[in-house]
């Protein structure tokens, strides 16, 4: 009967790791096919054992997930393979009508494919995997980019990040094998940007608050300072930086102008001057920085 249907509730699981725009798409497609979209969010240590370790932790990892506008819920610590048991808690106990996965093939250690059950059961769905964006390949960018610094280099974080912002998204590698920087395949077509929207404008009264930055691996700092941002108005506005401009910003740092910058090129002289200026602090201690810190640190552990 019309009205009284109860949700279609959807199950996708994975690890989340470095969250990036192709696990949102898979997200967005998840939830379309159903009412509510339940994330399992594999646990630190299953992901160890499978893939080798995150870089980013379960906490942080959840803080990505649930700021996602498809996201209704959150299973913390899922398991890497679905059991025979863990399935049927999904069943009777969340309630859930579907598994989701990417057509991408998911194997087990052992090779056998992570969704057997659930497709022998009927009740596994497909979505698109979104070509030409990988947690791996990031992690392969950035270890090349930090591998090319010069041994004159100093070794510290900053010098790090610099690299970093300095020699990503130049180069290109063709041949679409190995860890170079490669070009995405991801059309952003205007109607699949829509989706990313919530379509709303701010209203005639609405206290409006801008912010900017580079957004470069998008992490759950990010995710905390913009949602303290949005907690100062009504609606938020958020700049981001031209792929341009953070080359310029980060060869000025390179050539120690750095000084000059902070006193003379003040990005924010126009709205501290006009009273308009506010600084927050960062409720988690997260920089690119630390992120690089750590996949540098498991690759040599590793
Ligand atoms: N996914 C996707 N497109 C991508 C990457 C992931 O659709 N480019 C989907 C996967 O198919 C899966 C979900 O996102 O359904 C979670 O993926 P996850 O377990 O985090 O990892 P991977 O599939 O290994 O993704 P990555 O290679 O980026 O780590």
């Amino acid at each position: 009967r019309r009205g009284r249907r109860r949700p279609v509730r959807v199950y996708m699981d994975g690890c989340f790791d470095m969250m990036h725009y192709g696990h949102c798409n898979a997200l967005r497609q998840a939830r379309a096919l159903g009412d509510e979209l339940i994330v399992g969010v594999v646990s630190d240590d299953e992901i160890t054992a499978n893939k080798g370790p995150p870089v980013t932790p379960l906490h942080e990892r959840l803080i990505m997930v649930r700021a996602v506008k498809w996201v209704h819920d959150v299973i913390p610590d899922a398991p890497y393979a679905i059991t025979e048991d863990f399935m049927n808690k999904l069943f009777n106990e969340y309630n859930i009508d579907y598994i989701i996965h990417g057509d991408d093939p998911c194997l087990l250690p052992d090779g056998t494919d992570a969704y057997a059950l659930a497709k022998k059961v009927g009740r596994f769905k497909q979505i698109k995997r979104t070509e030409g964006v990988s947690t791996t390949d990031i992690v392969g960018r950035m270890l090349l980019c930090v591998r090319e610094r010069s041994a004159s280099d100093s070794h510290n974080h900053s010098s790090l990040q610099r690299q970093f912002s300095h020699g990503h998204g130049q180069k290109i590698d063709d041949s679409g094998s190995g860890s170079g920087t490669r070009i995405s395949h991801f059309l952003p077509t205007s109607r699949r940007i829509v989706q990313f929207s919530n379509s709303r404008g701010p209203g005639p009264d609405s206290r409006i608050v801008y912010i900017d930055g580079a957004f470069d691996l998008f992490h759950a700092g990010h995710v905390e300072i913009l949602r303290l941002a949005r907690e100062l108005g009504d609606f938020l506005l958020v700049g981001i930086h031209t792929d341009q401009t953070i080359r310029c910003i980060a060869l000025i740092i390179n050539n120690c102008y750095l000084c000059t910058y902070q006193d003379d090129l003040n990005p924010y002289a126009v709205p501290r001057a006009m009273g308009i200026y506010r600084r927050l602090e960062s409720p988690l201690d997260i920089t690119t920085s630390t992120i690089i810190r750590r996949i540098v640190a498991n690759h040599e552990a590793y």
